[in-house]
């Protein structure tokens, strides 16, 4: 798995970064290239000699280094790299990364950096309980930061906790996970598993005219939508995202046609038809007014309430679904159910004719409407498989690998 990949480590400075030794060379073993960056107070710890006899290349510590500067810019550390490894993530560190400080070289790649990050905590446990630290460790999450460990036990400081840092092992074995749920094909970033193919997507809610000003819409955000655009982009794809009304950035690379209402939608997804991939998670309405009114519906005191008159949207995911010529290779909707989440996810993957479901739970409480976190079940028709809590961006990113993974075995 981890044949071939490249892992920037950024070696953070506390009492463990020690134990980073094995770590590396556990990586290296499997295959791994390691480069490592070392924080000012790491080298407290370790020497930059041992890392750089360990890592099997010249240890990197000091943005201004003007030679390192010209030769190999913390730009391009963190571009050569396919993923980084934040380990021991001090409680500075994590400050750091979530406010977005930049002070030193470790701090700029990390910012300067869109490649995924694992980050291994280790500190005392009560500066990793501090609710400071939670709350950077939450913000860190919902960015699609992998977290590994702490692990409990007692310390270096002599308090028994959670903050050790977690073992070389677990920390191999999360790289291993990492690349397991990675697009196939990617070798040194260099051969993108989606490279020409076409995928389309539907995000966001729909606009039902009442009047002029006046719409029947629903909650969704449109982020799960747009994540899963930035990651079909990041695998190679060309992207074309049917949108509602949203208020979330545009991916780099993606490109979008705004609609409003769910004709609209339907007319714009088969206009990018062919594709080999459509995804469907746009939350469509299900009714809009059979005829909306031209002019601003007056309240006056004679008026009398009005009735809107409701009738049936079209059903974009099936009717794509069932299409004879230009249907997708593989069809994904999204099942945002409140109750009985897989029964009503298989049912709907018979009805609609799709060939996945992505079902999630949406019920009160969940937070899952405009919130950046998801639970999701993967419904297809082999079988089911329960992915834990995640941010959306995570979601997004397991969610092309597995359909990138599927595009191509079945090519
Ligand atoms: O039937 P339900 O709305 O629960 O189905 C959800 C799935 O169907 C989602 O993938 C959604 O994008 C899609 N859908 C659609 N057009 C509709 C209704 C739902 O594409 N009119």
């Amino acid at each position: 798995m981890l044949d071939g990949k490249r892992i920037l480590v950024i070696l953070g400075g506390g009492i463990a970064a020690y134990k980073l030794l094995d770590t590396i060379r556990g990586l290296r073993r499997k295959g791994a290239q390691t480069r490592v960056i070392m924080t000012r107070a790491a080298k407290q710890f370790v020497t930059p000699l041992s890392v750089a006899s360990l890592s099997g290349e010249k240890v990197y510590d000091d943005m201004f280094d003007l030679t390192d500067e010209t030769e190999i810019g913390h730009i391009q550390l963190s571009r050569d790299a396919d993923v980084l490894l934040v380990a021991p993530a001090t409680a500075d560190l994590m400050a750091k990364m979530a406010n977005g400080h930049c002070d030193d070289l470790a701090t700029t790649c990390l910012l300067a950096t869109d490649k995924p990050v694992l980050i291994a905590p280790a500190m005392n446990v009560r500066m990793w309980e501090h609710p400071a630290t939670q709350t950077n460790l939450q913000t860190l999450k919902e960015r699609g930061v992998t977290v590994i460990g702490p692990d409990e036990g007692e310390m270096a400081c002599g308090e028994f906790g959670p903050g050790r840092l977690a073992e070389a092992d677990a920390i191999i074995a999360a790289f291993d996970d990492h690349f397991a749920s990675s697009p196939v094909g990617i070798v040194g970033g260099d051969v993108l598993p989606l490279a020409g193919k076409r995928v389309m997507i539907t995000a966001g809610p729909t606009y039902e005219p009442i009047d002029p000003v006046r719409y029947i819409a629903n909650r969704s955000s449109g982020k799960q939508g747009y994540a899963i655009a930035r990651a079909a982009v990041a695998l190679g794809a060309h992207v074309s995202l049917v949108s509602g009304p949203v208020h979330v950035d545009v991916p780099d690379g993606v490109e979008v046609i705004p609609v409003e209402t769910a004709r609209e939608m339907m007319a714009a997804a088969r206009a990018e038809l062919p594709a080999e991939i459509g995804i469907f998670t746009a939350a469509v309405a299900d009714w809009r007014t059979v005829t909306p009114a031209d002019q601003k519906m007056k309240k006056t005191a004679k008026s009398k309430t009005p009735k809107l008159e409701l009738t049936e949207n079209p059903d974009i995911l099936a009717t794509i679904s069932q299409l004879k010529k230009d249907r997708p290779q593989l069809v994904v909707g999204f099942a945002a159910e409140t109750e009985n989440v897989i029964e009503n996810a298989k049912a709907k993957l018979k009805r609609k004719g799709c060939d996945w479901i992505v079902a999630n739970d949406v019920s009160q409480g969940t937070g899952v409407m405009g919130g950046s976190r998801n639970t999701v079940h993967i419904v297809t028709e082999d079988g089911e498989q329960a992915w834990p809590e995640m941010s959306k961006d995570e979601v997004a990113r397991k969610l092309m690998a597995a359909i990138a993974a599927k595009v191509n075995a079945s090519a």
